[in-house]
């Protein structure tokens, strides 16, 4: 008899069923206590201005309508900045600063009549100069939202002017709306002098009761934040729910009734930040053979109005600009400039994406510029195995690049296939077709260093069953199973006697976001921590008890074996209890080994990597610039596997999330600062029908993390989302093929099939 649920076994999802039929409970579904009151916020329609006038009554005078909020009703302080530096308000009292921006809430019978409602107003705003762009806020001298990293080592200026060859050229990457299905919700119920409990989908509890209490003015101690479960949150949840909490967590207050905030689609996008787009100049000196030998980089990103995370964003982006290549002499400036749009913030990989994928385009352009294929330069400029050192002085002492991309490479029949399409290409057609393998090395930890932090809550009951909690919230991911899987190991019981509590932060205080795709690593770890506690207390008794050493008592499957007798669990754990064992524990976690200065641009900001790869081939229309993935093999990098079902699933979602963001997913602002591309009528996230012909994805089985890890595994979130790069260059060496290969493509991203066409037209027009 094994432990039904231990680590490292497929299972399933604890929640696919009740998900796939209905029965998973979200904020949404919550039954409304009668007298429950509904608020919608009301938008700006000015990009930057100062207000002159908010007429109201209108709205008030609206059916249903039982009154509204705007910055004078905030008891506490009208700051929901993540930073703390106030710039970043509940609804601005003054200036507005990007179309969209929420001015004020109106609060209704129905969601109905507050939508409506919300229309009705009449805001006078004296309109001010805005820049949408960050180029466009370099020329104005628009600040900085926040302090510019520099990431420096050799000398640069000399590498590049000895380099034997030089290029310099601009990237384009556009940003990513993170569509959730379960969008923005927060359900506030008013409790006893300042009590307030905030039923919130965030991916970030102890920030929203942080702002929560700031912004009523009072102490933490008095707000509640509970999430059961999110309908995804990719980044979303991690600060932008503050909002839709504070406002929801007010009006129960001012009324003493339950309130619902819950925006439709189209507000969600506008209201709400995304991915970070940026804009990269890059210059890359290199040899004959392609190797690389100096890179200069500046990263500007349209942070939006204000600061929240594009410090953290824009520093990974630089963190990862170097991907999986050794660069000898480096320097990598970040400009996170200000803009009049809403505030960006984070998106699965955090910045990181867009870092990998100009390393990417400098291996490109170094491919096209020799006449020789990408995938050599990538192997001539990998970290060596050895202790290559990155550009933040962090040396790379887990480096398996090799062994996954020769893996892949001979999985995949690359080379064979990219010759078949050479060949194919030669014949002249009308479809081209393109292949490309890339790899990608992923930073594993919050640069923020005290956010790698976590605790949990494991209660053993007198009937042997375990409730679990713990500091991480669940968006689809697993973690829940995972950290359930870790709990029934150390007890040796099956997974069914654990029982996965809604996260609260009543349960577990000052807990991180569950982000940075450390969930399991950082609450893995407390809940065994937990566990190991609890199981002391008990081995104690029962050496007491049963006069035994502590080595002869064993947690087997279901049972204890105690010197030569075998006790049931729930047998041993009642009599644990009768002998007044304390069968509850708490456990912490803080990740060791990891430091960062950042003034310096030195440290080691991340505890180990995760590392992947994707061979990706498309089929390009060079009339129309259309496209399609016709096959796609991965190999990803999860250290030990917690649960190799949920990782896969993790490996493919984040890969086809990854393929949007470069392919599909276009945000497009008009000159008024009005985000034209708010729902999915006009935001084209990729269909099942556009998935791979043939997807072929492999967990890296041989692969265990060099560090002390939960079970050596390794985090799987966010790095494959980066494996999407394949399908980004494999467009564009079909698209590269109509000059032969000559040029190469420099296609903006995304990809869309008007750029694609674009891109074929210049090189026709150029050959
Ligand atoms: N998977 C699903 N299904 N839904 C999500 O919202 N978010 C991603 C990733 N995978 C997400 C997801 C992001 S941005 C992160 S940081 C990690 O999950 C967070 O969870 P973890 O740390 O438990 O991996
Ligand atoms: N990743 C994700 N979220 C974060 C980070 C990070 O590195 N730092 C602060 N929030
Ligand atoms: Mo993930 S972007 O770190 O929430």
């Amino acid at each position: 008899m094994s432990v039904k649920g231990a680590t490292h076994q497929d299972l399933t999802h604890d929640s696919a069923a009740k998900h796939v039929t209905g029965r998973a409970d979200y904020t949404d579904d919550i039954l409304e206590p009668i007298g429950t009151l509904h608020a919608y916020l009301g938008l700006s329609e000015v990009a930057h201005g100062r207000i002159t006038g908010m007429d109201l009554s209108e709205v008030l005078a609206a059916p249903g309508v039982v009154g509204v909020l705007t910055a004078a009703d905030i008891p506490g302080a009208n700051d929901i900045s993540p930073t703390g530096t106030g710039d970043d308000p509940v609804f601005p009292a003054e200036t507005v600063e990007f179309h969209g921006q929420p001015l004020f809430a109106v609060v209704a019978k129905s969601r109905d009549a507050a939508r409506r409602a919300a229309a009705r107003a009449r805001v006078e705003i004296d309109p001010l100069p805005h820049v949408l762009d960050p180029m466009g806020a370099i020329e104005a001298g628009y600040p900085d939202v926040t302090a510019p990293l520099k990431l420096e080592r050799g000398e640069v200026a000399a590498g590049l002017a000895g380099s034997a060859h030089r290029i310099r050229g601009r990237m384009e990457i556009g940003g990513q709306d993170h569509m959730y299905l379960e969008g923005h919700i927060a359900f506030a119920m008013p409790g006893e002098d300042e009590d307030v409990v905030v039923y919130s989908s965030t991916q970030h509890p102890s920030e929203a009761q942080h702002m929560v209490a700031h912004v009523l003015g009072v102490p933490s101690h008095s707000v509640v934040i509970n999430v059961r479960r999110m309908g995804g949150g990719f980044g979303g949840k991690e600060t932008q729910m503050n909002l839709f909490a504070a406002v929801a967590a007010l009006a129960a207050k001012k009324w003493n009734r339950p309130v619902k905030l819950r925006p439709d689609r189209d507000q969600d996008m506008i209201a709400t930040g995304k991915r970070h787009d940026f804009v990269a100049d890059y210059e890359v000196g290199f040899d004959g053979e392609g190797r690389i030998e100096a890179v200069e980089g500046l990263f500007a990103a349209r942070c939006g109005f204000s600061a929240d995370l594009s410090g953290p964003v824009t520093d990974r982006a630089l963190f990862h600009a170097d991907n999986a290549y050794f660069y000898p002499h480096v320097r990598l400036r970040s400009r996170p400039m200000k803009t009049n749009t809403v505030s960006n913030t984070a998106f699965r990989g955090f910045g990181g994406p867009q870092g990998v994928i100009v390393a990417e385009r400098m291996i490109e352009e170094i491919a096209y510029a020799l006449g020789r294929d990408p995938l050599e330069i990538r192997k001539a400029n990998f970290y060596r195995p050895g202790g290559d050192v990155t550009p933040y002085h962090q040396v790379v002492e887990d480096n398996i690049l090799e062994r996954i991309v020769g893996e892949l490479e001979a999985s995949s029949e690359y080379q064979a296939r990219r010759q078949a399409i050479l060949d194919d290409n030669a014949k002249g057609g009308i479809i081209r077709r393109g292949i490309a393998l890339t790899p990608v090395k992923f930073g594993i930890s919050f640069t923020a260093t005290w956010y790698n932090q976590a605790g949990a809550l494991v209660h053993v009951y007198n009937d042997g069953s375990i409730m679990l909690n713990h500091g991480g919230t669940e968006m689809g991911q697993g973690l829940n199973i995972k950290v359930a899987q870790v709990v029934a190991e150390a007890f040796a019981v099956d997974i069914d006697r654990v029982k996965i509590t809604r996260t609260t932060t009543e349960k577990v205080p000052n807990t991180s976001a569950t982000a940075a795709s450390s969930g399991s690593d950082l609450n893995g770890m407390a809940a065994l921590d937990a566990c190991e506690q609890i199981k002391a207390r008990l081995v104690d008794f029962a050496c007491e008890k049963w006069g035994v050493e502590a080595t002869e008592v064993e947690f087997l499957p279901g049972r204890v074996k105690i010197g030569a007798e075998e006790i049931g669990f729930d047998d041993f754990i009642r009599q644990a209890y009768v002998a007044r064992v304390q069968l509850s524990a708490a456990g912490f976690y803080k990740t060791p080994k990891i430091h960062w200065d950042r003034a310096k641009g030195q440290g080691r900001p991340f505890y180990y990597f995760a590392y992947g790869a994707a061979c990706s081939e498309v089929s390009v229309d060079t009339l129309t610039g259309e496209y399609r993935v016709d096959r796609v093999d991965i190999l990803h990098d999860v250290g030990r596997s917690l649960n190799p079902a949920v990782d896969r699933g993790q490996v493919e979602g984040g890969f086809i999330q990854g393929v949007g963001w470069l392919t599909s997913e276009e945000l497009w602002w008009d000159g008024d600062g009005r985000l034209r591309t708010h729902a999915p009528s006009t935001y084209k996230i990729p269909l099942a029908s556009d998935r791979p012909r043939i997807f072929n994805v492999a967990l890296a089985e041989w692969s265990q993390n060099a560090e002390r890890t939960i079970k050596r595994s390794k985090a799987v979130g966010e790095p494959p989302l980066m494996l999407g790069i394949s399908v980004f260059e494999a467009i564009s060496m079909a698209v590269a093929s109509v000059a032969d290969y000559r040029e190469c493509p420099r296609l903006d991203a995304p990809a869309t099939p008007e750029r694609v066409l674009m891109a074929i037209e210049r090189l026709r027009a150029e050959r």
